[in-house]
């Protein structure tokens, strides 16, 4: 059962403070986790709790989340077992009392979460992911690499946030991987031979001003050739719109335009047309919900349409996606909600539904590899998890490596098969 619970402010991939949370378990077990944190937040996650002191870290400190954790969460949950992660969840939710985590912060629930989950696992010896799964946990996922960065996460004029390459052609992780960082380096000399900048932005994908968004995807195809591959068959690409983050009064200021979903939605499809893409996330805004049913109806039966701002790994908001047929792919991030029990029922609730789901990082991130084990436990056969760059990110993908080793022969690439069947 849990002995003590402790907490401290550490920083994250930008330098801005952040949670890591310690479990003391009473045959010995110590198990940590710490917290991530995004730029383009969406407006319906669970609350991350910041201190607001501008004398300190220009208010963005967690010495509240910390003490809520010392204070009042500790000692809610001292005694419990470690493997009741449901009922210590339920616990931490009943004791903060808001829908959205407000009083005590999704950033202190999650942490000691995921430190609970982490403290069972060692003590029983067993990996995180093995002990999340069970003996079914046994498919790696299809990494998409996030390999340039725009929007909210690089200060120049691509609109789009993220440009990935989609390994799926591989017939192991390790393969996957390989081919997404060979590709990965063929972008750079690429850049280099356009003079373009190879700076990288926040997900360790390359940050180079662009004259259009079409200009990113093209170099990825140059990129992905160059690197002796074949775009689509080997290496398809995926995009992250994060479109909330330019929508305004009622319109969405794309590429010096203003433009409505129907026109963003065309935009779409003649890209789905025009390039090899199997996922697109965030294509309209987080409350755009009669755009998001009119894009899916057009293109849901050709590419994975995933909501992240939109659904915010909400079980009652992705309930209302599927009754309304919107999107076919759910983003899956733990802070968006702010504990493992609920993360772990989105994803449920997504592939009894016939939607995918991606396990995904956040663009503030920590060495915290949980993720990796989520991916895996969940079978869920998809993680984002940013370039093959900065060790925040290249962590998750080393720790998958050595999940593929443990998991020896047994471990199945999800490859093509991590989509729906139609991007066949
Ligand atoms: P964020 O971005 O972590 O800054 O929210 C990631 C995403 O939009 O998927
Ligand atoms: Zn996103």
């Amino acid at each position: 059962s849990i002995d003590a619970v402790g907490a401290r402010e550490i920083l994250d991939s930008r330098g801005n403070p952040t949670i890591e949370v310690e479990v003391l378990l009473e045959d010995g077990t110590v198990s940590r986790a710490a917290v991530p944190s995004g730029a383009s937040t969406g407006a319906f996650e669970a609350y991350e709790l910041r201190d607001g002191d501008k004398g300190r870290y220009g208010g963005k400190g967690v010495l509240k989340a910390v003490d809520a954790v010392l204070d009042e969460i500790g000692p809610a949950i001292e005694g419990i077992d470690a493997t009741d992660q449901r009922l210590i969840d339920a616990t931490m939710i009943e004791l903060d009392g808001t829908d959205n985590k407000q009083r005590l912060g999704a950033n202190s629930i999650l942490g000691v979460s995921l430190a609970v989950a982490k403290a069972a696992a060692d003590s029983s010896d067993l990996p995180l992911f093995r002990y999340l799964g069970g003996p079914n946990a046994h498919v790696l996922p299809v990494p998409q690499l996030n390999v340039i960065n725009g929007g909210a996460h690089a200060d120049t004029g691509v609109d789009i946030q993220e440009f990935f390459l989609v390994p799926q052609g591989a017939d192991t992780f390790s393969e996957g991987l390989r081919w997404g960082v060979e590709t990965y380096h063929a972008l750079k000399s690429e850049l280099k031979a356009q003079g373009l900048a190879t700076g990288l932005g926040d997900e360790g994908g390359f940050a180079p001003e662009l004259p259009s968004n079409r200009h990113a995807l093209d170099l990825l195809l140059v990129a992905i050739e160059k690197a002796g591959f074949t775009p689509g068959r080997d290496i398809a690409l995926g995009l992250d719109v994060a479109s909330t983050e330019f929508f305004e009064g009622g319109s969405y200021r794309f590429e010096g335009r203003e433009l409505s979903s129907a026109e963003m939605t065309a935009y779409f499809t003649e890209l789905v047309g025009a390039y090899p893409l199997v996922t697109i996330e965030d294509p309209l805004a987080e409350d755009d919900w009669e755009g998001y049913a009119a894009l899916t109806a057009e293109l849901g039966s050709k590419v994975q349409i995933v909501g992240d701002d939109l659904f915010v790994t909400n079980p009652t908001r992705l309930s209302r996606g599927i009754a309304e047929r919107v999107g076919n792919s759910i983003l899956v991030k733990v802070n968006q909600i702010g504990t493992l029990t609920e993360t772990l029922d989105a994803v449920s609730l997504a592939h009894r539904s016939g939607y995918s789901a991606i396990l995904s990082h956040r663009s503030g991130e920590t060495e915290d590899t949980t993720i990796a084990h989520l991916a895996v436990a969940t079978n869920a056969g998809q993680i984002k998890t940013g370039a093959p760059a900065r060790s925040e990110r290249v962590a998750k993908y080393n720790e998958l490596l050595r999940i593929e080793e443990e998991l020896d022969a047994q471990a199945v690439y999800a490859g093509r098969s991590a989509f729906p069947r139609y991007t066949d």
